[in-house]
């Protein structure tokens, strides 16, 4: 049966404009007025958005001695609740597994609950010279990004040895290299001395990671991308010295190489809320930390002026209180020691609504930017433009009908993330999706859900910039 969303205004990267958008099967068809079908959704006084496209998150991953507490299910329920219908999960090497064997398990672990669309990026933690030559078969595998983490030092870590040999393989096939530059090594000194000292309450997390670490490593990363030739994407950046990186890089011409993301969660927090009152913090604990209010007023900067291509989400949840009642180990893992605290926060279901509410509606981007910044450049960048991140004939029909002035306010109480906490508790935002769809399924109405385990897809990506 023929859908058409009827009486909107139609926003992209690029246009405005009121249309009507016509649905086949699971692929728009046309983009027009006075369209015409059986089955009709009305979306007066609303915008018609692509989808929103999250491409950080981290779902049902073993990390910091516990596993994150959303899955394929859940994640994809709250991400649909929110406008996002397509993400991208980060499938994490186990030292000593080949890249097709990682993407294996995130499949098995997609299979049978994911709702929405999914990709995957490789995070590599292990690199022998099998796995490098390896790294030229994920274009055969749909996942042509992947991950290398300059911190965690002893777990996730990489040398700068094994980054830039990557990093020169992905010249070659047109990968996408992401980092999470942060000083590994220096960041474990100044956590040894902490723990010493005897600090370790949830504030010395922030504390032990000082933003020049994330600079430093910034740079080094985009130094090394460009000796090696190799596409940059560096993930959750937070403060202005790591934005000032970016910004010169692409300045001195690599604007179609060096390109990085900021997460929402970075323009709203700062440092001080990691020393809220008793173990209240530890649910700000996430890496990078959260920063200073001068590094918030730099974000909103980089994602205006085009420094920071996407807003993403780097949802990685946990319970604040784990370890009952079924649940796995949470963010009490901590108690004793900042050190043990699973890093990461929630977020996949919020996106959309706060860049809305205090980006838009702020007047700090257009509606237009916003779209770009959370569903359009995603896509792009990670290949599958214009597959998603469109409203066009032959776009998949993720679309989103947005009612710029639906009230919500945002709780633990009503969210549907798989956490017992939000760090937005009582924020009230003006604009939310009235009607969300995947490929032409109506998962989420009016509030309701109408979305069923197993439909969502995986979406295999093209090769950088092809
Ligand atoms: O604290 C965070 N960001 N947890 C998830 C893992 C990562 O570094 O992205
Ligand atoms: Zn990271
Ligand atoms: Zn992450």
């Amino acid at each position: 049966m023929a859908t058409v969303i009827k009486g909107g205004t139609v926003i992209t990267a690029g246009d405005t404009f009121a249309a009507d958008v016509l649905i086949e099967g699971e692929q728009i068809v046309a983009v027009g007025r006075g369209l015409s079908a059986e089955g009709v959704i009305d979306a007066t006084g609303a915008y018609v958005i692509p989808g929103g496209i999250d491409v950080h998150t981290h779902l049902d991953m073993p990390f910091g001695g516990t596993v994150s507490s959303d899955d394929f299910f859940t994640g994809h329920q709250a991400a649909a609740f929110g406008g996002t219908t397509m993400h991208i999960d980060f499938a994490i090497q186990p030292k000593g597994a080949t890249l097709r064997e990682t993407l294996e398990l995130w499949h098995g672990r997609a299979a049978g609950k994911a709702v929405i669309d999914y990709g995957f990026h490789v995070a590599i933690t292990d690199l022998p010279d099998s796995v490098l030559e390896e790294m030229a078969r994920t274009v055969e595998y749909g996942a042509t990004s992947m991950k290398l983490f300059m911190a965690y030092k002893g777990a996730l870590q990489v040398d700068d040895m094994t980054l830039f040999r990557a990093m020169q393989q992905a010249a070659k096939h047109r990968l996408l290299i992401m980092v999470h530059a942060e000083n590994g090594d220096a960041i474990d000194v100044l956590v040894r001395e902490a723990i010493e000292a005897g600090n370790l309450a949830p504030k010395y997390h922030a504390l032990t990671r000082p933003p020049e670490l994330e600079a430093e490593a910034t740079a080094r990363a985009v130094r090394l991308a460009e000796v090696a030739g190799a596409p940059l994407y560096v993930v959750h950046l937070t403060n202005a010295g790591a934005l000032e990186a970016i910004r010169l890089a692409r300045a001195r011409g690599l604007s179609g190489q060096i390109f990085a993301e900021t997460c929402t969660q970075y323009f709203f927090f700062t440092r001080d809320d990691l020393d809220r009152e008793g173990f209240e913090g530890a649910k700000w604990v996430c890496s990078p930390p959260f920063r200073e209010l001068s590094d918030q007023a730099a974000l909103w900067q980089g994602v205006a002026d085009n420094s920071l291509q996407v807003v993403s989400t780097d949802h990685c949840p946990f319970w604040f209180e784990g370890g009952k009642d079924g649940r796995p180990g949470g963010k009490e893992l901590g108690r004793e020691s900042f050190a043990k605290i699973p890093n990461g926060c929630p977020g996949i279901e919020e996106r959309m609504m706060l860049l809305y509410t205090h980006g838009v509606r702020a007047g700090r981007i257009s509606l237009n930017r916003w779209v770009e910044l959370t569903s359009t450049n995603p896509a792009r960048l990670f290949g599958c433009y214009p597959r998603k991140g469109a409203v066009a004939p032959g776009a998949d029909a993720d679309l989103v009908v947005w009612d710029p002035a639906l009230r919500r306010t945002i709780s633990a109480a009503t969210q549907h993330q798989r956490t017992d906490y939000t760090l937005y508790e009582g924020w009230e935002v003006v604009g939310a999706p009235r009607t969300v769809l995947s490929r032409g399924r109506v998962l989420v109405d009016e509030g309701a859900w109408k979305g069923e385990a197993g439909s969502g897809q995986f979406i295999h990506r093209r090769p950088f910039g092809l």
